[in-house]
């Protein structure tokens, strides 16, 4: 229906340093991301996310290293030669332009000529499904029609780069699930490599190729959510990324996730067992949530709702494990100062 975008583009950190006056932000921070990939960055509140994205489009300067975005490197380049597209938070549109003028800006900032604009314009709005809506002022759309704007307006340029920050945290549950598919369904078919951060571990898992958890400027870990949420190397991005029990095992910290802990009969016969006290459940629908206070400390289990009808808070149970579910921990290298 649309002519595809320019295929995205590969970027590479190589010992990206960033600091501000004292507070060094970023040190040594090497990554990869693939060509039209889908890469999530995700850490908690000043871990130095917003920063990356900003030294990656060039609103920021760096210290040290270099960054290249499709074999260029670009640490000198400009933010108007990079061809990055950007999509915040807060929506960040013009108040007192229409949808369309919203759209048109970064057209004519680049001066493409009315002609090949007008066209483009209107693709960009088709693909974010919003055509009817051209002549509308951001204050007479939903939360939702606003942020598809500013993706319209992010994609519009062709970017071989989308960098979004935050880009669904304002808008509520069904808004932000529907958008999160069409902004798969939109990587799918225009190729565009996407950076994303998100405080929302289960969007990250869900949108995902590549996600890299940060920590104080550090990489903790990177790799898809399966590995992540399987293997994760150390209790930082074991908790971070889901729920998950940390027991000791032959004299090592391991992660247990509460979907792999059995309670009751369905323990007895499993190799690894711990006691306990029930202390907390929580019915979530079609499981029940059932911590137990045991001598390593509370442990949580996710059961099927219709099979724990036996758990009373304060009686005694049983919870088990197998050996394979246990996922043995490190440290964090960011852990000691
Ligand atoms: N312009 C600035 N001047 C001084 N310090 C800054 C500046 N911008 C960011 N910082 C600091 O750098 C660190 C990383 O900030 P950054 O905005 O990258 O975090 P973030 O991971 O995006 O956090 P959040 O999830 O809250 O958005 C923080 O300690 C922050 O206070
Ligand atoms: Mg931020």
């Amino acid at each position: 229906m649309s002519a595809p975008l320019s295929p995205g583009k590969a970027v590479v950190l190589e010992r990206v340093r960033k600091s501000y006056g004292p507070v060094e932000v970023l040190r040594d921070f090497s990554l990869e991301i693939t060509a039209g990939s889908f890469c999530t960055l995700l850490g908690a509140s000043g871990s130095g996310k917003t920063t990356l994205l900003k030294l990656i489009a060039g609103f920021e300067t760096l210290d040290g290293g270099a960054i290249q975005i499709g074999g260029r490197d670009v640490s000198h380049v400009p933010v108007n030669r990079r061809n990055i597209g950007m999509v915040f938070q807060n929506y960040a549109l013009f108040p007192h332009m229409s949808v369309r003028d919203n759209v048109a800006f970064g057209l004519e900032m680049r001066r493409v000529p009315k002609a090949e604009a007008a066209p483009r314009i209107t693709e960009a709005l088709a693909m974010v499904g919003l055509e009817g809506l051209e002549r509308r002022a951001p204050r007479e759309l939903s939360g939702g029609q606003q942020q598809r704007v500013a993706l319209a307006r992010a994609l519009v340029i062709r970017p071989d780069i989308l960098l979004m920050d935050e880009p669904l945290g304002a808008l509520d549950k069904t808004l932000r699930a529907s958008l999160q598919r069409q902004i798969k369904q939109l990587q799918a078919r225009l190729g565009v490599t996407i950076i994303f951060v998100t405080h929302d571990q289960e969007e990250a898992l869900h949108m995902s190729d590549l996600i890299v958890v940060l920590e104080k400027g550090r990489i903790e870990q990177a790799g898809t959510p399966q590995e992540l949420y399987r293997r994760p190397a150390n209790r930082f991005v074991a908790s971070f990324l889901g729920e998950c029990n940390i027991l000791t095992l032959d004299g090592t910290p391991h992660g247990i996730r509460p979907e792999k802990l059995r309670l009751g009969a369905m323990a007895s016969t499993l190799p690894h067992r711990r006691e306990g006290v029930v202390s907390e459940l929580t019915f979530l629908g079609p499981h029940l949530r059932v911590t137990a206070d045991t001598a390593e400390g509370p442990l949580t289990a996710l059961t099927d709702a219709d099979h724990a009808t036996a758990c009373r808070l304060g009686e005694r149970i049983l919870l088990g494990f197998s050996g394979e579910d246990a996922m043995p921990l490190a440290d964090s290298p960011n852990a000691t100062p």
